[in-house]
């Protein structure tokens, strides 16, 4: 096992930068992943990483190795990395016990060693009593398992994960997510997993890193981001966010302050970072659908607010309704047991913690 760092990774293809100046790294046993809508050059920082694209500048270390820096790169093969894909590349020709043991042959072990780690990596995967059978005998699971078991058997100091569950219909990658990470945690493998997904990246991960147009915009564990998203993209990239557009009235201190919507209606909030913190000017307003709270008539205190009930979607567990407080329209989500009809007027309120302050730069 080991640390990955990335310094500056530029990649270009002629005039077109895929990958922008991104530093980051991936500590010892982490599990970090790579988010961001498709083409923001995720897969390119993925296989420069596997040694599989060359970078035009930057340096990438595993461990105390320098694997690329400036033209130099190790090949592939000595970066003691292994990877799993999007399509499974199970080989079909050749049985579970051929293709998971196929990296340890080509090492030359011995017959009772390779044996011995192909029984335990089915073990850890969960594929035990599969061995014999060939690659075309098996449900996209049981192949996207053999991949795993085949990217584990040879101890990599570092996993590297793209997209592997999105080919599997929607009840089974919910599973193999679960059990992924909890396979990971088991072995304690650095890892760095690249997804679109907002909810497997948060479900999964240590820490996330969002990229877009090739460059990172934020990094930090599920809830920093969730919580305090950095930039619009952030919020609206990552959970279900109303933003709206205010103007400062005035600072409230210690990260706070007054901010005054359409139609006259002023909320008070929170600056995601500190050095967002200002004392007027514009400022873009985050609010969770699920921050939105009902409370009892004539409820008051900070934000607390009268909601006419526009629209009601049943969704199960939750009704997602559109209200307007004055001129402000806001989604927001209630418990479905009680659901408020339309046409209805409310009283909401919205925690000031919940209401954050962006100012973009
Ligand atoms: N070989 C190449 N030549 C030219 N441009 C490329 C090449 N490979 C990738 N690109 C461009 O680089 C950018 C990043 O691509 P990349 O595959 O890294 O995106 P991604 O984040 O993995 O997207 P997705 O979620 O769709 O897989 C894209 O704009 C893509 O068109
Ligand atoms: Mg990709």
């Amino acid at each position: 096992m080991a640390r990955l760092s990335v310094e500056d990774l530029v990649v270009a293809y002629g005039s077109v930068k895929a990958v922008r100046n991104i530093s980051f790294t991936v500590e010892d046993g982490e599990f970090v992943s790579l988010l961001g809508p498709s083409g923001c050059g995720k897969t390119t920082t993925l296989r420069c990483i596997a040694g599989l694209e060359g970078s035009t500048a930057g340096t990438i270390r595993i461990g105390d190795e320098v694997v690329a820096a400036d033209g130099r790169e190790v090949p592939p093969e000595k970066r003691g990395i292994n990877m799993v894909f999007q399509s499974y590349a199970v080989w079909p020709h050749m049985t579970v016990f051929e293709n998971v043991a196929y990296g340890l042959r080509t090492r030359r072990e011995p017959a009772a060693t390779v044996e011995a780690k192909v029984r335990e990596a089915l073990r850890i995967v969960g594929l035990e009593g599969y061995a014999a059978r060939y690659g075309t005998e098996l449900s996209g699971g049981q192949q996207q398992r053999v991949a795993l078991a085949r990217a584990i058997i040879t101890s990599p100091r570092l996993l590297l994960f793209d997209e592997p569950l999105s080919n599997l219909d929607a009840g089974l990658r919910d599973r193999m997510r679960f059990e992924l990470v909890e396979l990971q945690r088991r072995l304690g493998q650095t890892s760095l997993y690249v997804t679109h997904d907002q909810s497997e990246a948060m479900l999964m991960s240590d820490r996330i890193i969002l990229m877009k147009d090739g460059e990172m915009i934020q990094s930090g564990s599920p809830r920093d981001l969730y919580d305090r998203p950095a930039t619009r993209f952030a919020a609206e990239f990552i959970g279900n966010a109303n933003i709206l557009n205010g103007m400062i009235a005035r600072s409230e201190g210690q990260g706070g302050a007054i901010v005054a919507l359409a139609g006259g209606v002023t909320i008070e909030g929170r600056f995601s970072w500190t050095e967002q913190e200002r004392v007027s000017g514009p400022v873009l307003v985050c609010i969770r659908a699920e921050s939105i709270q009902r409370v009892a008539d004539g409820e008051s205190g900070a934000n607390c607010f009268d909601a006419e009930v526009t629209s009601t979607n049943f969704l199960g567990a939750i009704v997602t309704s559109a209200i307007r407080i004055g001129d402000v329209g806001l989604r927001a989500e209630f418990a479905a047991r009680r659901p408020p009809s339309v046409g209805e007027t409310i009283r909401v309120r919205i925690e000031p913690d919940a209401v954050i302050l962006i100012t973009e730069h």
